[in-house]
């Protein structure tokens, strides 16, 4: 079964320029990328940072956006969300009984839980006892099956400082002591870094993407400011298999991709390959 990951879109009211960054083209391009090769795909997931200040006319054009993505979705709040905007535009959006965004389906492949670590005003996120409350009765009822967990903030540090200090701060402990008990959790996908990385977290596997617009550049060392940069956006292309779960990381405006001539001399195509098309 194959779901998409999108993640910080940062989107701009009047569609300027961020950081040298059109996110409303970038995002665009995303969406037509999945439209033409992923309509297979069960779910579209957009884990956060949808707008870059949470504003409404951001949100108004993420839903010209995906008007045009044939797929389900499910939004996300990050960091640079206001939640009361963001379902101002998208009223269907699924909360929990106390406003937070967060919501669950179950799929053939198992249960996909949507977690909202938002501390509206804070850069960094939070996980507090009525979340935890929450995510506890959607883990008891999942029955064994699967569980793959969706978050914007990871809970633990990537190892490069001005992110870590954002991370989920408050009840990052809190999250591991409500997942302990669940060995059926065979995933944590995640934002907010604007990176590839892949792991583990108390044994759990862990994954990110680049944003759709700027990226967070690879500084280990302490720097005075987050320095970001224009790292190719990409996209997550995923497979949620009984017996294994696989993350390709597709950056969806490298048009590179070639059939070597020598193949192409030994052995003549069904049809023809086009460059232009992924
Ligand atoms: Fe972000």
């Amino acid at each position: 079964m194959k779901i998409i990951q999108v993640t910080d879109a940062h989107l701009v009211p009047e569609r300027r320029e961020m950081h040298g960054v059109n996110s409303y083209e970038r995002l665009s391009a995303c969406i037509e990328d999945i439209r033409i090769n992923h309509q297979d795909a069960e779910l579209c997931v957009i884990s956060g940072d949808l707008a870059h200040k949470g504003q409404i006319g951001a949100y108004e054009d993420l839903a010209r956006i995906l008007s045009r993505l044939p797929i389900p979705y499910r939004l996300m709040v990050g960091n640079h969300d206001i939640r009361e905007n963001l379902r101002s535009v998208f009223p269907e959006t699924l909360t929990d009984q106390h406003g937070f965004i967060q919501s669950s389906i179950d799929l053939a492949a198992g249960r996909l839980i949507f977690v909202d670590t938002v501390e509206e005003g804070e850069k960094f996120g939070s996980f507090c006892a009525r979340r935890a409350e929450w995510l506890a009765a959607q883990l008891a009822d999942s029955s064994d099956n699967p569980v793959y967990l969706f978050l914007h903030h990871p809970p633990f540090d990537v190892g490069i400082p001005n992110v870590d200090r954002i991370r989920l701060r408050n009840g990052d402990d809190l999250l591991a002591e409500t997942v302990e008990p669940y060995k059926n959790i065979r995933h944590i996908f995640f934002g907010h870094v604007h990176r590839p990385t892949a792991g583990s977290w108390n044994g759990i596997p862990i994954s990110s993407f680049r944003g759709t617009a700027h990226q967070v550049a690879l500084r280990l060392e302490e720097t005075p400011h987050l320095v970001r940069s224009h790292e190719p956006p990409a996209y997550g292309v995923i497979f949620l298999n009984p017996h294994s779960t696989i993350v390709h990381f597709h950056d969806f405006l490298d048009k590179s991709a070639f059939v070597a001539e020598a193949d192409l001399a030994k052995h003549r195509p069904l049809e023809p390959f086009q460059n232009d098309v992924n």
